[in-house]
């Protein structure tokens, strides 16, 4: 990946549900000089997030912002944009972030929600992707990183990368390689993003 430094750093917003793998991937390929951006903060869902402290453990800001806090979806998502703001994050990641995103949140960044997705989109949307996959019993599967739309796993497609699926697999060895491929390709999305490669054309996103 060559690394384009003639723009400053993105600042990054990061939402995640749990262990938060994929937010350490990000992390490490900034570290590595590989994404010119920075990640202003980290925030969980669940205030249990593993993820949470992985982020802590990285010198990260982490913060557990929970729904069940709020009386309205509203509220709740006001108050992540107000959290994204006070550390001027302009680009929202979801990493495994499991949760719909409202109105609020996409109204506040129209094209500038990116979510990693584990299968090849359009197949294999919504929970537990890899299982789909594997009871399915197809050969190739993969991730998608999309940008977020109103539709559950539904926006245009940015990057994807395909994983065999062996005959010896289960679903956790196919999970294993799948999300090996994630740990590259959301952060190859983001450093497109970063470039100002990326948007949203007649419901697709064309790389320029
Ligand atoms: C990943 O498989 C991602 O594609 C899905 O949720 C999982 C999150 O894993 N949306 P992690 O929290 O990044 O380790």
């Amino acid at each position: 990946m060559s690394l384009s430094k003639t723009k400053p750093p993105i600042v990054l917003g990061i939402l995640i549900s749990g262990r938060g793998s994929n937010m350490i991937s990000i992390a490490k390929a900034i570290q590595n000089g590989q994404v010119n951006a920075t990640i202003g903060v980290v925030i969980s869902d669940k205030p249990e997030a593993p993820g949470l402290e992985a982020a802590r453990a990285l010198g990260l800001t982490a913060i557990a912002i929970s729904p069940r806090d709020f009386s309205s979806k509203t509220d709740y998502e006001q108050q992540l944009i107000a959290t994204f703001d006070q550390h001027a994050a302009s680009l929202i990641i979801l990493a495994g972030y499991m949760r719909l995103v409202g109105p609020t949140l996409l109204d506040q960044y129209p094209a500038q929600i990116l979510n990693i997705h584990p299968s090849l989109l359009p197949a294999f949307k919504g929970l537990d992707a890899q299982r789909q996959a594997f009871d399915y019993g197809v050969r190739i599967s993969g991730c998608s990183v999309h940008f977020v739309t109103n539709e559950l796993d539904g926006g245009p497609i940015v990057l994807q990368e395909a994983v065999p699926v062996m005959s010896d697999d289960s679903v956790q060895t196919l999970s294993h390689r799948i999300l090996d491929a994630e740990h590259r390709l959301l952060p190859q999305a983001i450093q497109l993003f970063a470039e100002g490669k990326l948007g949203i054309k007649n419901q697709k996103a064309p790389i320029i």
